[in-house]
């Protein structure tokens, strides 16, 4: 009974997204939706595959549909973080997490269902505004300096930020004459 009902919400969806690429038929799709809470992702199976697998495969045969290319941005957490230099698209991905698990699936996805996608992989995004890596870092650190106290981090020894508009930048310049963009 919940699958019949989820096949019909599903399918109702697909329509509703065709439809609108129909309506404006974007040269690409920028995907940043997913679920991106590592936490959530180890003890909750569904909807991260879900969110992270399941949707961009479909969006991705959807701009296919339209004969749009699919830019999705995924993450570091593809690799196991064991490599003491830099990672290149040349280095085989090794997810530890089930969030890195349901990332690497969903770029399987998303190359399987359009041959004009392009994954980008970026790390501890910031941006000048809304909940982010930059902005919890200087809340607890300007909570501990109020309360006098320390901070947990993770014990990462290296990572590369990514500033939120030179990303956005670096994908815009990449379709320069893209004239109509989608982003989810
Ligand atoms: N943040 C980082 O440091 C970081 C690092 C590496 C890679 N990434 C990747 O960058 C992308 C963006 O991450 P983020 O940190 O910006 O995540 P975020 O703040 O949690 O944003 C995720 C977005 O996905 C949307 N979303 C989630 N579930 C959805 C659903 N069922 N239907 C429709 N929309 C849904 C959310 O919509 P609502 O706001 O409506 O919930 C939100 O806009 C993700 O692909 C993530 O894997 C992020």
């Amino acid at each position: 009974m919940s699958g019949h009902f989820l096949a019909n919400n599903s399918i109702s969806l697909i329509l509703r997204l065709l439809g609108l690429l129909l309506m404006i038929f974007p040269d690409f799709i920028l995907n940043c939706a997913a679920m991106a809470r590592v936490d959530v992702c180890e003890t909750e199976l569904t909807i991260p595959w879900a969110v992270n697998v399941v949707a961009p495969g479909l969006l991705a045969a959807a701009a296919a549909s339209v004969n749009a290319a699919i830019v999705h941005i995924s993450t570091d957490y593809v690799f196991d973080g064991e490599k003491r230099s830099p990672y290149t698209i040349k280095d085989e991905p090794r997810p530890i997490s089930s969030y890195g698990r349901s990332k690497l699936a969903g770029e399987v996805a998303v190359m399987a269902a359009n041959p004009n996608s392009y994954i980008v992989r970026v790390a501890r995004l910031f941006g000048n505004s809304g909940n982010n890596f930059g902005s919890r870092i200087f809340h607890q650190l300007q909570q501990a300096i109020d309360n006098r106290s320390k901070i947990k981090v993770c014990r990462y020894p290296v990572s590369q930020a990514t500033y939120l508009p030179d990303l956005v930048a670096r994908c815009a310049k990449s379709w320069v004459r893209a004239s109509l963009v989608f982003i989810t």
